[in-house]
């Protein structure tokens, strides 16, 4: 594994971890529950596991020959002794790979046996579990640092680093080009409209794609956030 993509996948763990600290605290000695479960995978896996835990999290996502990390596909067994025994070890025994980290010496016993119960709900009771996760999600507020994130890994291909609209893709997708969103003047209502629904439907380039159905509303309320303050 290339070592400087591997700092790129920490940095980015050490940066969404910080949003939810305080919650982790207040929680930390209480009993285990599906509740802070859903919270703990949220803050912690969904970097590598996806929402749904297709394992199309930001990291598989942006980075070629990822591991897949698709929770549905297990290959170390689904019972809770299990689950638990994959989430302290990770990769560190040497039989899964050592992209799923070691979770024991970072976590806390209620938070380990939290996402462990939920990581068994994800795969026994998808539904159940998403709405779980929703719940959790709506008690939770935007943060720049999750805007940040998200923008880096899914916009700035076309938008470029800075939002200037020079991304990868600029080169190939004119008339119009990527919006260079430093000089964005549209108010959060229409933000919030165009990145859910996409450009098509709101009578603009169909490039520009639809993000509703990835991202929940505190991660696009994130995402504008952070947008809004690469103006000038
Ligand atoms: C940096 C990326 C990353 C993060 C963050 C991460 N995982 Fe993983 N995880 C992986 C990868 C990759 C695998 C697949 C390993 C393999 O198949 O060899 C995996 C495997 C697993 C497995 C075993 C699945 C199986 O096939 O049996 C479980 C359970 C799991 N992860 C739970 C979690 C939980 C819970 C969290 C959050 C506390 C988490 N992971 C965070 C990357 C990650
Ligand atoms: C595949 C390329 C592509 C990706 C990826 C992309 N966009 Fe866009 N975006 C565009 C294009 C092209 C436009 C210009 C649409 C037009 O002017 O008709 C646009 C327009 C916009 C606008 C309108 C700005 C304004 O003030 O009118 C916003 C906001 C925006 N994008 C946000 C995002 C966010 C946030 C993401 C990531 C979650 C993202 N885009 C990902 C191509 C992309």
């Amino acid at each position: 594994m290339n070592p400087t993509i591997k700092s790129g996948a920490l940095a980015l763990l050490v940066l969404l971890a910080p949003s939810v600290m305080a919650a982790e605290e207040k929680q930390s000695e209480a009993k285990p529950t599906l509740e802070y479960g859903a919270e703990v995978y949220q803050a912690r896996c969904v970097l590598c596991h996806g929402r749904e835990g297709y394992g199309d999290g930001m990291l598989p996502v942006s980075m070629k020959e990822y591991p897949s990390a698709n929770l549905h596909k297990n290959r170390f067994g689904k019972e809770l002794d299990d689950l638990r025994l994959s989430i302290i070890y990770g990769g560190s025994l040497g039989t899964m790979s050592a992209e799923m980290p070691p979770w024991g010496d970072e976590l806390t016993y209620t938070q380990v046996e939290s996402v462990a119960m939920f990581t068994k709900l994800l795969i026994t009771d998808l539904k159940k579990a998403v709405a779980l996760m929703e719940k959790t999600e709506a008690n939770k507020q935007p943060s720049f640092r999750l805007g940040r994130a998200i923008f880096k890994n899914y916009c700035s291909l076309c938008h470029g680093e800075n939002g200037e609209g020079d991304g990868k893709m600029a080169k190939i997708i004119k008339n119009p080009p990527p919006f260079n969103l430093t000089l964005s003047r549209a108010p959060d209502e229409y933000l919030m409209q165009i990145i859910t629904k996409g450009g098509a439907a709101m009578g603009r380039s169909p490039r520009m794609p639809p993000w509703g159905e990835q991202f929940s509303e505190t991660e696009r309320r994130s995402i504008i956030m952070y947008i809004k303050t690469l103006r000038r």
